[in-house]
């Protein structure tokens, strides 16, 4: 086996859900960060081991596979393909990218689930549970659809409502009814397994307090929940996607209990190709799991007592918590297109601009950031072209010109060219401090105004009126320093610079090497950061000026929600004297009878609508027709030629029925 005498990180990201395809959301939170510090730390010489992989069990992935007539397993596929080649897009890759779905993580979990029983922290109960007699199946989740019991919302999932957010159990949905066929379910009774998070209250927080790495503000609401009290926890499906239950027969591994163990199962999978003793390295390095804000309450609580419940894993030494990244001042929403996916970014833009750009509005934080066309421009040709690169250039281009291609010898230092070297040593200092506390904004602004410095120092050397060698020596030298800083921000133009550089600068442990300037010959500069096109980002925010005036045009789901319709039954057609066009109908709703005035008269003869049943508005505003008061509105499709067809149900209905 391999010795690894250097010291070792593991650096995680949260798995993604095998079901759509990466945005610049994941990226800015989650994904840019991480990579960023892996880089960083190689750099610095640890080893890294940089692990993700998919997420693939769970209802919703499995409903959607259903919808595309697809077998989950199939399903998963493709995206555990997209998530990596779109990630590459971007110059992240990882060293292993699994799947939950998988023997070697199924095995892991399975251990963790029998381990953690074996040491008493997990027990059974019966509990009641939605089963759908027609589909012959249990509905955790969200196979079940229903109002809310906080806000009256319709269409809720059984686990949480979109609406008022409140979660709540299925059973305590009103109007049940089964997300896949409509049924109404009854109540079965199931044997469960539940987790005790409770009896973890006290070490969680001991944990929590001790360890000075996490993130306080996040410490301190995890914290707060800990106080309100901890509930034990649900830790088992009736289904058949997911971890298997040992011992048991269609009973799955709830996935927020198993998919965390893919941090390690991944690891150890790697190890084991590598030859390594996985588990050992794993309880020696430093363990960073790089999330969203959004699954703080899994990684600060379930993650950490698990590991505590298996007892030799080692916990996370940083779960680095970021906010989630807006666009123009507005939460992406892929079903309202208020989205931009990386694909469609890069197709158009170059990717370590976004990489640029991104970093630099992030901070390591909870708070949101915001993506905004104007400001990707400006970041890009105000601050990283024309402060950072434009220095860079103008020391190559001028050892280019009047040095013959190569870094002059320095003479004596004035005291300018004193200040300017002990600069350079003290921004790598300053540097290193901030990268290590993950504060990647604030590394990018130090960056900047180094290199702000940078041009001071070169405006007042004027070295194209003295041709003063210093200057150009001490312009490479920090320009290095620069293009060190950068490359885990801005890797593939970093490489590119460094190819004009003429230096062979390995991507590990770079800081520990001493390069030689003096003499040295570059290669011939040219341009390596072409300026953003400002038609190209107006192309882009008018783009999104059309999708929010087409937003506008949408209803929200509770404005949708009053609209009330019902089946009603047509029981007596009268013309209307004098009108072309009109109907009286009279209509019966179960309770009551209504008026309905209807300009069918062209489409339909009375003994065609006698009798039938047809779908109507019921609260709309009454108003009069040629005198007489319409009480509702009966639905109608028009085709291409103006036909008008009337809308009946497909089976027999009770009429009154509400159309939901
Ligand atoms: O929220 C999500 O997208 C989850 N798939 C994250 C899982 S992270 C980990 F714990 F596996
Ligand atoms: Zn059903």
């Amino acid at each position: 086996m391999e010795n690894l005498n250097q010291e070792i990180a593991i650096v995680t990201c949260a798995l993604p859900y095998s079901n759509g395809e990466p945005h610049l959301g994941h990226l800015a939170s989650t994904y840019l960060p991480a990579d960023i510090l892996v880089r960083f730390l190689r750099m610095i010489g640890k080893k890294v081991f940089f692990i993700s992989g998919s997420d693939d069990y769970g209802t919703p992935i499995l409903i959607s596979a259903e919808k595309e007539g697809k077998k989950p397993e199939e399903y998963i596929k493709k995206w555990w393909k997209v998530w990596q080649e779109d990630l590459e897009k971007v110059s992240i890759k990882f060293d292993f990218y699994g799947h939950t779905y998988s023997d070697y993580h199924n095995q892991l979990a399975q251990y963790f689930f029998k381990k953690i029983k074996e040491n008493g922290f997990i027990y059974e109960k019966e509990i009641e549970q939605f089963y759908c007699p027609k589909c012959k199946r249990f509905l955790p989740d969200r196979y079940v659809i229903g109002t809310c019991p906080y806000c009256g919302a319709r269409n809720q999932y059984g686990d949480v409502c979109e609406i008022c957010g409140r979660t709540y159990s299925p059973l305590e949905l009103k109007d049940p009814r089964c997300a896949i066929c409509g049924s109404k379910p009854i109540i079965k009774k199931s044997k469960h397994y539940f987790f005790k998070l409770s009896s973890f209250s006290e070490k969680l927080r001991e944990w929590l307090i001790s360890n000075k790495n996490l993130q306080n503000e996040v410490k301190n609401y995890v914290l707060a929940w800990i106080k309100e009290g901890l509930k034990d926890w649900d830790i088992s499906r009736d289904i058949e996607w997911g971890v298997p239950i040992p011992n048991e027969n269609k009973k799955v591994l709830y996935g927020w209990f198993e998919n965390h163990i893919g941090y390690i199962s991944f690891f150890l999978e790697l190890a084991k190709q590598l030859n390594l003793n996985g588990k050992e390295i794993w309880n020696k390095a430093t363990i960073y799991h790089f999330i969203g804000k959004d699954i703080v309450y899994h990684h600060y609580l379930f993650l950490p007592a698990e590991r505590m419940a298996e007892g030799s894993f080692k916990l996370p030494d940083f779960i680095p918590t970021r906010g989630y990244l807006l666009l123009e001042d507005q939460k992406f929403s892929k079903s309202r297109n208020w989205y931009i996916s990386i694909k469609d970014f890069v197709s158009k833009f170059d990717s370590d601009y976004l990489r640029y750009y991104l970093a630099s509005i992030v901070s390591y934080s909870q708070q949101d950031s915001n993506f905004k066309w104007k400001d990707f421009e400006s970041k890009i040709n105000n601050e990283l072209i024309s402060i950072i690169a434009n220095f860079i250039h103008r020391v190559l281009t001028f050892a280019w010109n009047n040095f013959e291609g190569k870094i002059p010898k320095p003479k004596e230092f004035d005291s300018l060219d004193k200040n300017f070297e002990k600069e350079i040593q003290q921004f790598r200092q300053k540097y290193l401090k901030t990268m290590n506390s993950l504060h990647f904004d604030k590394a990018l602004k130090q960056i900047v105004e180094f290199a702000s410095k940078c041009n001071q120092y070169f405006q007042t050397k004027k070295p194209w009126e003295t041709k003063d060698p210093n200057s150009i020596y001490l312009g490479f030298k920090a320009s290095l320093e620069i293009s060190l800083a950068l490359y885990p921000f801005i890797p593939n133009k970093i490489e590119k610079l460094w190819e004009i550089f003429n230096l062979d600068i390995p991507k590990e442990n770079a800081y520990s090497l001493n390069f030689k300037i003096e003499n040295h010959s570059i290669k011939k500069p040219k341009i390596i950061f072409e300026k953003i096109d400002p038609k190209l980002v107006e192309n882009e925010i008018n783009k999104l000026r059309k999708i929010k005036k087409e937003n506008m045009k949408e209803i929200s789901i509770d404005e949708f929600r009053k609209i009330e319709m019902k089946v009603g039954k047509v029981l007596e057609v009268e013309e209307i004297p004098g009108s072309k066009n009109l109907y009286k109908l009279i209509v019966d709703f179960g309770n009551e009878k209504r008026q309905v005035i209807s300009g069918l008269k062209k489409y339909y003869k009375p003994e065609d609508l006698k009798n039938k049943k047809f779908v109507f508005v019921t609260n709309l505003e009454r108003k009069k027709f040629m005198g007489y008061e319409s009480q509702a509105m009966i639905l109608a499709a028009e085709d291409s030629k103006g036909n008008v067809i009337l809308i009946v149900p497909e089976k027999d209905v009770e009429v009154g029925s509400k159309i939901l």
